[in-house]
C-alpha cells in the first residue's frame, strides 16, 4: 500500500467545488484546539502560516483576534477562495509544499501543519515548515487517527523530538492527535 495519497491540484479543486470538505470549514474539534493553543500565545502580534490551509477552518476560527497575522497556503484556489471570506484580512497564497511556496525570508511564531502530512512528501513539508519558525517559533501539527498517521507520530518523535500536546475526539469517536515541535 502507498503511503503518500496523490491527489494532483484538479482532483482538490474538484472536491472542494463539490463541497467535499465544506464540513471542515464549519469547526472541527482538531481545529479548535489548535486555535485554543494559538490564541493562549502571550504576544501582542502571532505570526501564523498554516500549510495546506483548506477552505480556512482554521483561519475562521482565529480571524476574531487581531494580534494574529494570518498565512494560508494551499494547492487548491477553490480552497483559499472560500478562506479568504472567512478571514479578509488574512494573506492567501496558492502553491504546492512539494516545491516551496513559503515567502522567502519570512518568519512565522507558529507554523500549522493540519491533516496535511499524508498528501505530500512529508519530510520536505515538516522541513520547510521548520525552516520558516521564528527563533522559538512552535510548529503544530495535527493528526487524525489512522495507519498513516501511527508512522508520522513515530516519526515525528524519533526524527524531530515531536511532544503530544493533546488528544481530540469528536462525538462520533473520532480521534485527533495534535503534536509541537520545537525550534
Ligand atoms: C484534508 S485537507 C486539510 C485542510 C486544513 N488544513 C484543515 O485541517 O481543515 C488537506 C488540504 O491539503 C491541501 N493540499 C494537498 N496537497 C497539497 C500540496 N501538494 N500543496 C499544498 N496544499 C496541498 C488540499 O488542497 C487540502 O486543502
Amino acid at each position: 500500500m502507498k503511503f503518500k495519497l496523490e491527489y494532483p491540484k484538479e482532483k482538490w479543486d474538484a472536491m472542494f467545488t463539490k463541497g467535499k470538505w465544506d464540513y471542515l470549514a464549519k469547526g472541527q474539534p482538531n481545529l479548535e484546539a489548535l486555535a485554543i493553543i494559538i490564541k493562549h500565545l502571550e504576544k501582542s502580534e502571532i505570526r501564523v502560516l498554516d500549510l495546506g490551509c483548506g477552505n480556512g477552518g482554521l483561519a475562521a476560527l482565529l480571524a476574531d483576534d487581531v494580534r494574529i497575522k494570518y498565512t494560508g497556503i494551499d494547492i487548491s484556489q477553490v480552497a483559499l477562495d472560500k478562506a479568504k471570506t472567512l478571514f479578509p484580512k488574512g494573506r492567501f497564497i496558492c502553491g504546492n509544499l512539494d516545491e516551496n511556496p513559503v515567502p522567502e525570508n519570512e518568519k512565522f511564531d507558529i507554523v500549522v501543519l493540519g491533516e496535511i502530512l499524508y498528501y505530500v512528501s512529508w519530510q520536505h513539508v515538516v522541513s520547510i515548515a521548520r525552516q520558516a519558525l521564528a527563533s522559538r517559533g512552535e510548529l503544530l501539527v495535527s493528526l487524525y487517527r489512522s495507519w498513516r498517521s501511527i508512522i508520522l507520530f513515530i516519526m515525528l518523535k524519533i526524527l524531530y523530538g515531536a511532544k503530544t500536546l493533546k488528544y481530540v475526539r469528536n462525538s462520533k469517536g473520532l480521534k485527533w492527535i495534535i503534536l509541537r515541535i520545537s525550534k
